[in-house]
Formats: structure tokens, C-alpha cells, sequence
């Protein structure tokens, strides 16, 4: 057996390149999964592949996960660096291990979403027709609350005209996975609110709504109604919770007051619509539409990113950017010679790779003259994420 240096901590070296390492060391250790790790009933917990350190904060729920199904160890590849390819494949783990959200749910929340909108379009207003969806948005919320994984973009538009259903439910699934990082007590508040955020669509003419292509400027003057028609209808079917009306109404607002209807800004527009709007605008990006197609998951990602502070509320996108195991300016982070210091830059094109503001060294004293540290021209990665200094930090 080769000393690896970890032996006295429980990690064995089974080949040059694959470790059996216990899971209270992977936090530690780092590397890549060797194999899938699959949970008794068959569910891959952790896709071979996966960067450890790209788990970032959920690294915590990976773990009790584990211990919840007897797994005390993992075979891991040790790695040195992140690359933007290691980014993209963890990406694509996420996302192909999605499939998590019972997928019988998924399709009675777009119908029962469905069905509302229609109904809605023919002037049928009754308090009864809400009643099926709030019941899919609890059951929606048991599972996010069950599987505190990544739940992006669960459903994939095959119809055009299906778009406003599938984008519901996925905003919904997206904002309470959201919510369940920042207030777990908002969570079916959220769902609820992202399944009906754009009810006042089901008053937009189809041939609109349906267009085969970009909006001419008149033609977005109508779809701006949305909001504050919702938000009517709403209250004629019964709705009266604040929080959901508030979604309803201003999911279009922006945290620099250039949104609509109101032009309203920061922390005067409500905390679910704030969440909500990232989750609408994280599945539109990332949507396959007949005008457009997909973008890829970490430039939306990017784009959030780059749009905190003046489209979005910089606290939500945070948590966004952070379920991807990226790290925004203020975070602050121990890098992988022990060091910690707090992220000052996003990176440019390498998310992974920020500039960080090195504050304390590797054997634990306060560095006197802090130095900024390129990590795209170091062998040093971030290895975890400790938290957020905010502005203070910059
Ligand atoms: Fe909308």
C-alpha cells in the first residue's frame, strides 16, 4: 500500500489514480467520483464524474445523504484542478440527475396548470378552479423538501403552445428549491406562486403568446399586461395570500427599478417575486424555443450573475450561482493550501477561477497586507465555501 499522506485519516490508495476515501474526509480530499454512487431504491445520488469541490454548499446534504444510506466511503479520483470542462460535465451531471421530481407529478402540475389557463381564457372564474393546483404545488413541495438536490428544468418543451405550462411548473420547481436555501418555511408559497406567476397570460391573445418568433414592440406592449391582469384574476378566483399576488404582480419588476408594471426596486418588491423572477429568467434562458435556441446552463448562470445588482436581487442570485458550486464576489472561501480568503471577482470566463483576496494563510495567522490571488494562474482551487462577508469584503 502506497502512503498517500491521508492514510492515518482512514483513506486507502487503491490504484495510482483511485482513493477509498471515508465520507467524513471528502470534504477534505476532493477529487472526482469514481463510480455512480446509487442509493438502495436505484436513485444515483452522486453521477461518476462529479468534482467534490463543485458541490460547494450542498456537499453538506450529498453527505447526510450518504449517511442516510449506509454509504460510509467512496472510491474518488484525486484531481488537481477544476477546469471550465470539469464545470460543464458537473453542470450536465446536475442537470441529467433531475429527473428526481417524480416525473407523474411533474405531468399533473402542467395539466392542472394548464387546465387553470384555459379555463381562464374562456371566462370560467371560479374559486374551485385553483384548488387542483395549489393541491400539486404540496405535492411538488414534499418532494423538493425531500430531495434537496438541484431540481432545474425538470420538463422539456416537445409543443410550442405548451411552453407557458412546462415554463410554470419548472419556475415553480426552480424558485422553491430556491426558497428552501434561503426560508424552508416559504417554500409552498413559492411553488404555489411560480405555477400561477403568469396567469394573466391566459388573457393574452394566443397568436401573441404562441408567435413563432420575437415580439414586435406593440405586440410586447400587450404581453406587459401580464402582470397586473394576473394579479385580477387572481383575486376573482379566490386568491387573497399577499405573497402569491405579490408574485403575480411583480415577478417583472427589477432590483434597479427598471422593470414593469411598477417600476418598483430593491427590497420594496416582494422577496418571492425576487426569487421568482430568477427562477423565470434562469428556465427562459435556458429554454429551447421555435425563435431561439437553448442557451447552455452556465451561461445562464453567467448571465444571473452578471445581471445581480441590477436586474436581480444580488442575495437570490447568490444562492443561484452557489447550488452550482460557483462563488460571487463576497463569498468567502478556503482554497486548497488552507488558506482563506474572500472572492473579489467572478472570474471572467472561468466562474471556477475568481480572484480572491487571500486574508488568512495556510497555518491559520491574519496575512498583515492581504494579497489577491489569480486563481486562473494558480495551482490553488477553492476547496469550500465558508460564507458571506457582503460588501465589507470589496
Ligand atoms: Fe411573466
Amino acid at each position: 500500500m502506497v502512503n498517500n499522506g491521508f492514510q492515518g485519516r482512514g483513506v486507502t490508495r487503491l490504484t495510482p489514480d483511485i482513493y477509498r476515501v471515508p465520507i467524513e474526509e471528502l470534504t477534505t480530499f476532493g477529487g472526482t467520483v469514481a463510480d455512480d454512487v446509487i442509493s438502495r431504491d436505484g436513485a444515483v445520488i452522486l453521477p461518476k464524474g462529479t468534482k467534490i469541490v463543485l458541490l460547494g454548499d450542498s456537499l453538506l446534504q450529498v453527505l447526510k445523504r450518504l449517511e442516510d444510506e449506509g454509504i460510509d466511503h467512496l472510491h474518488v479520483m484525486r484531481s488537481d484542478e477544476v477546469t471550465s470542462d470539469a464545470l460543464d460535465s458537473f453542470v450536465e451531471s446536475v442537470v441529467s440527475s433531475n429527473m428526481i421530481i417524480d416525473s407523474q407529478i411533474a405531468r399533473t402540475s402542467i395539466r392542472e396548470v394548464k387546465r387553470l389557463f384555459e379555463s381562464l381564457r374562456h371566462n370560467k372564474l371560479t374559486p374551485e378552479l385553483v384548488g387542483p393546483v395549489m393541491e400539486m404545488a404540496r405535492e411538488l413541495v414534499e418532494q423538493i423538501l425531500r430531495r434537496p438536490k438541484v431540481l432545474f428544468s425538470v420538463a422539456r418543451v416537445r409543443q410550442w403552445d405548451e411552453y407557458t405550462f412546462i415554463h410554470s411548473f419548472n419556475t415553480a420547481a426552480i424558485a422553491g428549491f430556491l426558497v428552501n436555501r434561503m426560508d424552508p418555511r416559504l417554500v409552498e408559497k413559492a411553488v404555489l406562486g411560480g405555477l400561477l406567476h403568469d396567469l394573466g397570460k391566459a388573457k393574452i391573445p394566443l397568436e401573441i403568446l404562441n408567435k413563432p418568433g420575437p415580439l414586435t414592440d406593440s405586440e410586447f406592449q400587450v404581453i406587459k399586461t401580464h402582470p397586473v391582469v394576473g394579479e385580477e384574476l387572481a383575486v376573482k378566483v379566490g386568491i387573497d395570500d399577499p405573497d402569491i399576488l405579490s408574485i403575480i404582480r411583480e415577478h417583472h419588476e427589477r432590483w434597479s427599478g427598471i422593470g414593469y408594471p411598477d417600476g418598483k426596486s430593491g427590497e420594496s418588491i416582494g422577496f418571492l417575486a425576487r426569487v421568482v423572477a430568477v427562477a423565470d429568467s434562469f428556465d427562459a434562458m435556458t429554454a429551447e424555443r421555435s425563435y431561439k435556441a437553448p442557451i447552455h446552463y452556465r451561461s445562464a448562470v453567467k448571465n444571473i450573475l452578471t445581471d445581480s445588482g441590477t436586474h436581480f436581487d444580488p442575495k437570490v442570485s447568490r444562492v443561484l450561482l452557489l447550488a452550482f458550486g460557483l462563488y460571487p464576489p463576497g463569498s468567502v472561501v478556503e482554497l486548497s493550501d488552507g488558506s482563506v480568503g474572500v472572492v473579489v471577482s467572478s472570474g471572467g470566463e472561468d466562474l471556477m477561477r475568481p480572484v480572491v483576496l487571500v486574508k488568512v494563510a495556510p497555518d491559520g495567522s491574519i496575512v498583515r497586507e492581504p494579497k489577491l490571488l489569480d486563481l486562473k494562474r494558480s495551482r490553488e482551487g477553492i476547496c469550500k465555501y465558508l460564507g458571506w462577508e457582503g460588501k465589507r469584503a470589496l
